[in-house]
């Protein structure tokens, strides 16, 4: 049976002192449980005091750079999260893509970068409003899918836990209905057993993401493909994330 993995994505929210404060109130609320991975991902600046402070919450970056050092300014490479035992990283966020140009390209290297390394890539993928109204999801993503697990051998790729985000539930409160966000979770794991086999695709994790909130995760998370979510806005407030991981 594959776990369930819960991750906050805090995006460019929260200083340190108030990242501290929430682990204070949260992770010893958190209820024990050895099929959920509960996370979020912090800001550079509160990773190394969240790791600290979590006993149960896994604390995740929200990006990386795939070099292991050199001239990029204003970069974290990845033996800068090593060294601060950060183990998950978000990579390819539709707000990266669309705003830092992140392509698949830089995507795929991440994810080499970090499996190369024992860590784990969290890999978004997911559709414009555009796309999804002309109804090319399905190609959309799987394409992103192709590029993003490039190189990745069938070992490593069981590994990555794959996001799908549609954009356009993405911060709206539109959140597409269950059987939407099931419909294109399955075709990413027909994909990855089209691009390895049956035995990765049955393994490997993928959430759901886009305005998931305490009120709708069960729905989400009771489909037959997705295995948890990535929720940004609702993972802010201490309640509301507890509502979110403590959902049974
Ligand atoms: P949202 O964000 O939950 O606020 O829609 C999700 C995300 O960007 O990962």
């Amino acid at each position: 049976m594959r776990k369930q993995i819960i991750i906050g994505n805090w995006k460019m929210y929260k200083t340190n002192s108030e990242a501290l404060n929430f682990i204070k109130e949260v992770d010893s609320k958190i209820v024990k449980n050895s099929n959920l991975i509960a996370g979020i991902g912090v800001p550079f600046t509160a990773l190394s005091d969240a790791k600290k402070a979590a006993k149960n919450l896994v604390i995740a970056a929200e990006n990386v750079h795939f070099e292991k050092e050199g001239a990029y300014t204003g970069e974290i490479s990845i033996p800068m999260l090593k060294d601060l035992n950060v183990e998950y990283v978000i990579i390819g966020h539709s707000e990266r893509r669309e705003m830092f140009n992140e392509t698949d390209e830089t995507v795929n290297k991440k994810a080499l970068a970090l499996l190369a390394n024992n860590m784990i890539p969290v890999l978004c993928c997911g559709e414009s409003l555009e796309i999804f109204e002309a109804k090319k999801t399905k190609e959309w993503v799987e394409n992103q899918i192709t590029k993003g697990f490039n190189q990745i051998s069938a070992a490593d790729a069981k590994k990555v836990v794959i996001a799908y985000e549609p954009i356009w539930a993405i911060g709206t409160g539109k959140v597409a209905t269950p059987e939407i966000a099931q419909e294109i979770c399955k075709i990413v794991r027909e994909k990855i057993a089209s691009l390895y086999n049956q035995d990765v695709a049955n393994e490997i994790l993928i959430q759901y993401g886009g305005s998931v909130k305490p009120e709708n995760i069960k729905e989400i998370l009771n489909q037959a493909d997705i295995d948890g979510a990535l929720v940004g806005g609702a993972s802010l407030i201490p309640d509301s994330y507890l509502g979110l991981v403590n959902f049974k």
